[in-house]
């Protein structure tokens, strides 16, 4: 059996205030989306501190905002979070940019991201991979998130940028606490519990982006005159006809990677491992048949939706299954609830291994601003599981489970586990 029904242990409330942070430290309430998706799929929040948003919740108006960049757009800001214009520009990075100042940039950057160059990097992967489960299989009981899943995305993303192995740690840290930028246990400055004001015109509000944007100069400094093959490189020294990125554009990119090359990738392995735990049918199923890798990579993605939204502001009044949106307003993209979408995907609370259709929103889709790191997260995920599959009969649970503060990032943060050889 390549399946399991109602692969999550709950669904949560279906009542949950879906703009605060602290309704997701449960997990994700997907019966308080599952009940908007079906009763009102563009339904509007109000906000305590802010302007209120409209929540775009099916599949197929999902790809319609996200392909529609004239009517919906990416400067405005993309999380929920309203800046003015003077922190807007001093945050800028690709994200908040519309094509075809987007274009420019993303050419300049795309090049280190393909599929064919991440897959050149795929043997030096996989030994780090196996080095760090060799290390972390010394103990029987271990966080599979401390010792396995934090420990290989920002040193994998490392051999691409070309950083040193030792620096990992430093960068695993500044990018928890800008993804976790709104739990107490990343941060000392958690946005919505501190004053971060000082903080206001760098990315994320965090004072961790200080410390990234002077990392990311000394790296810039060592490569200036003499490049090497790595995508750092490349970014200083683009093609002859290219415009190189400035200074400040460059650190804000840099600070963009160390935050979306870091705990995305991370809780996208943890939740599937979870699942497998959960249901140890699925890990002997693939276990067996490694047939499966590329549709169960693909299950794991859709299931976990680890960036849970993004935002868009309309540029003219529309309309969107009767309602009127209008000039302005915030309009949330939420990739959770269009994976879960039942107009989509035939029983979307089934984890299938063998999937077949599963065009998931995971990392956007039909519009310029899709992952730039879809294939490397995607290699790092199928490698993980195939190393730790050649090494470990099964994981079982060992303790409660610990999700991320977070409405933007779905993270399981701690996840103890008992190996079984
Ligand atoms: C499983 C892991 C990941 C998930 C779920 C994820 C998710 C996403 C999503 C949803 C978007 C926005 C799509 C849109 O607005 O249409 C995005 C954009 C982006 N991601 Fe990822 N991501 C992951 C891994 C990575 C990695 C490993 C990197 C870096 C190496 C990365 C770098 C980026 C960048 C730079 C953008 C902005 C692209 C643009 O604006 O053109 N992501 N990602």
């Amino acid at each position: 059996m390549t399946f399991v029904d109602d692969y999550l242990p709950s669904l949560g409330p279906d009542d949950a205030d879906i703009t605060s942070h602290d309704a997701y430290t449960s997990g994700v309430p997907h019966a308080t989306f599952l009940r908007l998706r079906t009763t009102d799929p563009v339904h509007w929040t109000e906000e305590a501190d802010g302007s209120g948003f409209w929540s775009i919740l099916r599949y197929d108006d999902a790809l319609e905002v996200s392909r529609d960049v004239e009517t919906f757009t990416s400067s405005k800001g993309i999380r929920l979070e309203e800046m003015d214009a003077e922190e807007t520009e001093a945050r800028l990075t690709m994200m908040e940019l519309d094509p075809p100042d987007h274009t420019r940039y993303r050419r300049l950057v795309s090049k280190g991201f393909t599929r064919r160059s991440v897959e050149s990097y795929e043997d030096a992967i996989r030994d780090l991979a196996a080095e760090v489960i060799d290390a972390a299989l010394g103990h029987d009981h271990f966080d599979f998130v401390h010792a396995i899943a934090e420990q290989l995305p920002m040193r994998m993303l490392g051999r691409l940028l070309g950083t040193s192995d030792e620096d990992g740690h430093k960068l695993v840290a500044w990018g928890d606490a800008l993804l976790g930028n709104t739990d107490p246990e990343f941060t000392d400055y958690p946005v919505d519990l501190t004053d971060t004001e000082a903080f206001r015109m760098v990315p994320f509000r965090s004072p961790a982006s200080i410390q990234i944007f002077s990392y990311a100069q000394e790296q810039a400094e060592k490569r200036r005159g003499c490049p090497g093959h790595d995508v750092i490189s490349q970014l200083l020294e683009p093609a002859r006809d290219g415009v190189p990125l400035t200074d400040h554009e460059f650190n804000n990119f840099f600070t963009l990677l160390v935050a979306a090359g870091n705990d995305t990738t991370r809780y996208t392995m943890t939740h599937g491992l979870w699942t497998m735990m959960n249901h140890p049918e699925l890990w002997t199923a693939w276990k067996a048949d490694p047939s499966l890798t590329p549709t169960a990579v693909e299950e794991i993605l859709r299931t976990s939706a680890v960036t849970m939204h993004f935002r868009r502001t309309a540029t003219r009044d529309v309309e969107l299954r009767g309602k009127r949106i209008r000039e302005g307003d915030k309009v949330v993209i939420w990739f959770n609830s269009a994976n879960h979408d039942e107009e989509r995907f035939e029983h979307p609370f089934r984890f299938d291994l063998a999937r077949a259709q599963n065009d998931h929103m995971s990392f956007g889709r039909n519009g310029p601003h899709l992952c730039l790191g879809a294939w490397l997260a995607r290699m790092e995920v199928r490698l993980v599981f195939e190393e730790l599959m050649k090494r470990v009969e099964r994981f079982e649970p060992d303790g409660e489970i610990a999700h991320l503060r977070s409405n933007f990032i779905a993270g399981i943060k701690h996840l103890p586990v008992k190996v079984v050889r």
